[in-house]
C-alpha cells in the first residue's frame, strides 16, 4: 500500500490526461519514451514567453538580467538534483542524445588513441551505441558489449573479463529502455575505475524517480533528458567531473562559449559556458527548473514506492494474459514492462489498443541489440508514469486479452 501519494490530485496536474483518444478517455503508457507535462511546468514556460521574456548572458537590461538570474538558478537546481559538488559541473544540452555524442567528440576525440577500448552493452539504447561506433570507425578504436543473461541482466562476470589497462571508457544505461533493469551501476563505475577507464552513465529512463548523487556514485560523466523527467522537449543535462571538463575542447563553436575572438584565433570560456554555444534554449531551461520543483514536491521516494507498486500489479496481470511473455525480468527493474504475444505482432496490439485510447510503444524501441538478444525485432512495451493508475493497467490489460480472444477465440478468461 502507498500512502504518500495522493494519486488523485496528481492526476489533476496532468491536463493532457483528460484528452479523449478514438472516443475513449486516454490511457498513457509510454513515458520511458516521453513523459507528458504537468500545469507548473506548463505555466512556467508560458510566464516566461509572455511576460519575463529576454535573452541571457549578452545584455544589461533589466529583462536580460532576469532571465540570466532564473537561467542560472536551473543549474543550480539541477546541481542539486543530482547531487553533483558544483554547479559548473552541470552542462545543458538538448538531451541525452546529445550529452552522449558531447563526451563522444570532445572527451572521446580528445584522449583516446587507435588501440583503445570502449566498452558498453548489449542493452543500450542507440545513443549510447551510435555515437561510440563512429568514434570507434574514426579513431580506430575498439568497442566491446558487456552480454546480458536472457533475463536482461548484465553479465558483470564477463565485464571483468573485458576490462584492461587498454579499456579508457564505459558507456552503460542506469535503467535500461528495452528490459527496464537497473543496472548495478555503483559496482561498474568502481570495477571500471580500477583499470583507470572513465564511465558514462545513461540516465535517461533514471532521472525521473531513482534518487542521484553522482559524487557519491563517483561517476565521471551522467546524461538525462528532459522531456522524461515532466519537462519540456529540447533540454537535457550532461554532469561531467570538473576536472575532466576542465581539459575538454569545445563540442561546438559559436557566441556565448568565446572569451576572445579574433581573426586569426579564439580562446574559449571555462566549463560549463565553453559547451553551450549559441543562444541557449531558455524557455526549456526554466522548464526543466519547474519539473525539477515538481518532482521534489512530491518526492523521488514517494514517486518510486508509487512506481514499484504499479510496477508489480502490471507484472502480476500481465502475466495472467494467454501466450503473453515478459522480456526482461531482472531482479531490479525500472517501471518498465516489454512483452511479446503469441500470435499477435506487437503493432497490431498497438494499433487494436490505439483505437481503445490506449498508448503503449512498440517496434524496436531504439535498442535493436538488445531485441536480437531474444530473437526480436519488433516488442510491445508498457513504461509507467507518476500519472498511472491501477486501474489504466487492468483496463489495458483487458483490451490485450480481447485483442488475444479475437485472434485466438479459443482462449478462455
Ligand atoms: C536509455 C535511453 N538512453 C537515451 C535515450 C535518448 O534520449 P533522447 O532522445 O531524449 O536524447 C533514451 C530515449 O528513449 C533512452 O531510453
Amino acid at each position: 500500500m502507498v500512502n504518500s501519494f495522493d494519486i488523485r490530485r496528481v492526476r489533476e496536474d496532468f491536463p493532457m490526461l483528460k484528452k479523449m483518444m478514438n472516443g475513449r478517455h486516454l490511457i498513457y503508457l509510454d513515458t520511458a519514451a516521453t513523459s507528458q507535462k504537468p500545469q507548473s511546468v506548463i505555466d512556467a514556460i508560458h510566464r516566461f514567453y509572455s511576460l519575463e521574456y529576454g535573452t541571457v548572458h549578452r545584455a544589461i537590461y533589466e529583462l536580460a538580467a532576469h532571465s540570466t538570474e532564473m537561467y542560472s538558478t536551473v543549474r543550480t537546481k539541477v546541481q542539486q538534483f543530482i547531487g553533483a559538488r558544483e554547479e559548473e559541473e552541470i552542462i545543458f544540452t538538448r538531451g541525452t542524445t546529445e550529452s552522449i555524442n558531447l563526451v563522444a567528440h570532445s572527451y572521446g576525440r580528445t584522449f583516446l588513441k587507435k588501440g583503445d577500448e570502449i566498452i558498453i552493452s548489449e542493452m543500450e539504447h542507440h545513443s549510447n551505441i551510435v555515437p561510440w561506433q563512429l568514434l570507434a570507425k574514426e579513431r580506430g578504436l575498439k568497442l566491446k558489449y558487456i552480454p546480458m543473461s536472457l533475463e536482461g541482466e548484465l553479465r558483470l562476470d564477463v565485464f571483468k573479463e573485458l576490462l584492461s589497462e587498454r579499456t579508457k571508457l564505459v558507456s552503460v544505461a542506469h535503467i535500461a529502455n528495452a528490459t527496464g533493469t537497473i543496472n548495478p551501476i555503483k559496482e561498474i563505475i568502481s570495477l571500471a575505475h580500477q583499470v583507470g577507464a572513465k564511465v558514462l552513465i545513461d540516465g535517461a529512463q533514471a532521472a525521473s524517480h531513482l534518487s542521484l548523487n553522482v559524487e557519491a556514485l563517483d561517476v565521471d560523466f551522467y546524461a538525462f533528458s528532459g522531456h522524461k523527467i515532466y519537462g519540456p522537449t529540447g533540454i537535457g543535462v550532461l554532469y561531467g567531473k570538473r576536472e575532466l571538463l576542465k581539459d575538454m575542447p569545445p563540442f561546438i563553436g559559436g557566441g556565448d562559449m568565446i572569451e576572445t575572438v579574433t581573426m586569426e584565433e579564439s580562446t574559449f570560456q571555462d566549463p560549463p559556458l565553453r559547451f553551450e554555444a549559441g543562444t541557449p534554449s531558455i524557455a526549456e531551461v526554466i522548464g526543466l527548473g519547474a519539473a525539477i520543483d515538481y518532482i521534489e514536491s512530491l518526492g523521488r521516494e514517494n514517486i518510486e514506492e508509487w512506481l514499484n507498486h504499479l510496477l508489480s500489479h502490471a507484472t502480476e496481470k500481465l502475466l495472467e494474459v494467454s501466450g503473453l511473455k515478459i522480456i526482461g525480468t531482472a531482479k531490479k527493474k525500472g517501471p518498465i514492462i516489454s512483452f511479446v504475444l503469441d500470435d499477435l505482432h506487437p503493432l497490431d496490439l498497438g494499433t487494436l489498443l490505439g483505437l481503445k485510447g490506449i498508448a503503449i510503444r512498440t517496434g524496436h524501441l531504439c535498442a535493436q541489440p538488445a531485441l536480437s538478444r531474444f530473437g526480436l525485432k519488433s516488442i510491445a512495451r508498457i513504461s509507467l508514469g507518476i500519472y498511472n493508475t491501477l486501474s489504466d493497467i487492468d483496463n489495458t490489460v483487458e483490451a490485450i486479452q480481447e485483442g488475444v480472444l479475437l485472434l485466438r477465440p479459443e482462449v478462455s478468461y
